[in-house]
C-alpha cells in the first residue's frame, strides 16, 4: 500500500513535469530580451534601480532556459555527447548568470565602465547560443 501510494506521487511528479516547448521557449527569449533592455535603460538613464530590475528579471527568464526536450530523452550517450546542447546551454547559462551578478555589484560600486563590460560579455553569451542553436 505504502509502495502504491508512493508510486503514484511519483507518476504524478513525471507528468505533471511538462515538456520545454518551442513556444515555451520563445517566450523565455522575450523575458530576456526585455531584460536585456531594461538593464540598458538603467544605465543611459544612470539609475541603480532599474538596472537592478533588469538582473532580477533576467535571472528569473535563465533560470527556465533548457535544452531541447529530445536531447534530453536521448538514450545514446554518443548521441548526447555529439550533439552537446546540454552541456553548452548549462555552460553559458551558469557565464551569463554570473556576468549579471557582476553588473550589479560594479554599478553599485560606482564602476559604470565595468559593469557594461559585462553587460557586452552576457551579449556576447547570447549571440554565442544563436549561432550554435537557431535551429533548434
Ligand atoms: C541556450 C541557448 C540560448 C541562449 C543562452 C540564449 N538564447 Fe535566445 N534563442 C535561442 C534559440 C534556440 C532561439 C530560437 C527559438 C526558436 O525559434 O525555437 C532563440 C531566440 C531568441 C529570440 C527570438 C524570440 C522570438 O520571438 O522568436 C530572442 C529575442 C532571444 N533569443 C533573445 C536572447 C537573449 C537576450 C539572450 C541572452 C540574455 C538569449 N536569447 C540567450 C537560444 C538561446
Amino acid at each position: 500500500m505504502k509502495y502504491l501510494f508512493m508510486f503514484s506521487m511519483l507518476a504524478t511528479t513525471i507528468l505533471s513535469a511538462a515538456p520545454y516547448t518551442k513556444a515555451d521557449r520563445i517566450h523565455d527569449m522575450q523575458e530576456m530580451a526585455q531584460a536585456m533592455n531594461t538593464i540598458q535603460s538603467g544605465f543611459f538613464y544612470n539609475n541603480y534601480d532599474t538596472v537592478s530590475g533588469g538582473v532580477e528579471h533576467l535571472l528569473t527568464a535563465m533560470k527556465n532556459v533548457q535544452p531541447p526536450l529530445e536531447e534530453v530523452e536521448e538514450k545514446d550517450f554518443m548521441a548526447r555527447y555529439m550533439n552537446n546542447k546540454i552541456r553548452m546551454t548549462n555552460k553559458v547559462v551558469k557565464k551569463i548568470n554570473q556576468k549579471t551578478l557582476t553588473i550589479l555589484q560594479r554599478y553599485k560600486d560606482g564602476d559604470s565602465a565595468q559593469a557594461i563590460q559585462a553587460y557586452t560579455k552576457i551579449l556576447g553569451q547570447c549571440m554565442k547560443c544563436h549561432r550554435e542553436t537557431r535551429n533548434w
